[in-house]
């Protein structure tokens, strides 16, 4: 017997210019709101002064938490928590890219509840709603609008990884391509490729059913025809529409049917290294889908229809291949570079690497079983 879920709770607002409902579905929500977001971009490209204006126009308070820079770390989840806990905040916004969206669900999940977030990073339950949470997604990557979880970085303890909860949904998603123009090209690129690498992923995930392989299949053809044209011209609205879209859809199906063995690697491998999570993402995924290729041959050879090879008269697992080089050469236009050798991963750390990867529940959703020798194999192949 088969009984597979699909869930999302989410509203998702979407179209060029959503943005300005800002105001009024955060209304619908609370009355003070504590903000997630960087430091500089989103205020130069007047997202940030035009998202106070809407807040403030419709009665919203806020509480600016503008400090969500890189990779988003307990530290930032505990300091928007202890602002919003002083300013009697009961909604979070998560306005930026998947960092600033996750510190924001993380406050909004974690601030009614007992006990430091370190802990609930390191295993202890969640039991019980938080706050309503908003995500206002202004770079095209991690999906994290559409996800239960939050990816945190613990500096002390040395780890990446993630709190979860059916309650951390975003309430409400506003999903508008016209904020993500401003985004310079390295995070363009850098986040579509983890877009990419998570619709191929959820795609052939063990968990994958009919909904999440339809969302997966308009996500990579979206993202397979603009990934590279919105990297050679990042003011292409129409291009930037397909990879805000095809990362929405990519993280509705991830939040169902989990990714794979590159998440699983990419958590230890991004943090040892401060690698970006896009960029490993990016970067590992030929070598997981090669290692994969007879453990998933007709799904990678439908991929590699969707992505434009003309695989007519080729056997299936010619096809599978192709797939793999055509994700190769998407990486090599965008400038993701094709192995580990410069980021300097030493021999001596490989079984620490190893052993943070096995934990990992998208590791244990790949299709190829992975045991610590699996991993090693992968390494072996991402070295060059
Ligand atoms: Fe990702």
């Amino acid at each position: 017997m088969a009984c597979e879920t699909f869930y999302l709770p989410t509203v998702i607002y979407q179209g060029i210019g959503c943005f300005e409902q800002l105001g009024k579905v955060a209304a619908s929500h609370g009355r003070k709101a504590l903000l997630a977001c960087g430091r500089h971009a989103l205020r130069r490209a007047g997202i940030l002064p035009r998202a106070l204006e809407l807040l403030s126009a419709a009665g919203v308070g806020c509480a600016l938490y503008d400090q969500v820079e890189g990779e988003p770390t307990l530290p930032m989840v505990s300091q928007g928590i202890a602002l919003a806990r002083d300013q009697g905040c009961d909604l979070a916004i998560g306005l930026g890219g998947g960092s600033a969206m996750d510190v924001a669900k993380a406050v909004a999940g974690l601030l009614p509840l007992a006990g430091s977030p370190a802990e609930y990073l390191a295993g202890r339950k969640v039991e019980r709603p938080g706050l309503p949470f908003i995500a206002v997604p202004t770079t095209a990557g991690t999906g994290a609008e559409a996800t239960k979880n939050a990816v945190l970085i613990d500096p002390q303890q040395g780890v990446k990884t993630s709190i979860r909860h059916d309650s951390w949904f975003a309430r409400a998603a506003l999903v508008d391509p016209a904020l993500t123009l401003h985004a310079p090209r390295a995070v363009t690129a850098a986040a579509g490729g983890d877009a990419l690498c998570q619709a191929i992923e959820t795609y052939v995930s063990i968990g994958a059913s009919p909904i999440t392989d339809a969302l997966c299949e308009d996500a990579l053809r979206r993202i397979g025809r603009s990934l590279v044209r919105v990297c050679e011209d990042g003011s292409d609205l129409a291009a930037r529409a397909d990879m805000l879209y095809g990362s929405l859809m990519g993280g509705m199906a991830l939040a169902n049917a989990r990714l794979g063995a590159v998440h699983g690697m990419a958590h230890p491998l991004g943090f040892r290294y401060n690698i970006p999570h896009g960029v490993i993402c990016a970067l590992l995924l030929p070598h997981v889908m090669a290692y994969n290729l007879p453990y998933a041959t007709a799904k990678y050879a439908r991929i590699a229809e969707i992505l434009g090879v003309n695989t007519s008269g080729m056997a299936a697992e010619q096809a599978a291949e192709a797939a793999v080089q055509a994700v190769a050469e998407i990486n090599r236009r965008i400038g993701i570079p094709a192995t580990l050798r410069g980021f300097g991963v030493p021999r001596e750390d490989w079984p620490a690497i190893i052993a943070e990867s096995l934990p990992s529940g998208s590791l244990k959703a790949n299709p190829r079983p992975m045991q610590a020798e699996d991993v090693q194999a992968v390494l072996e192949m991402a070295i060059g």
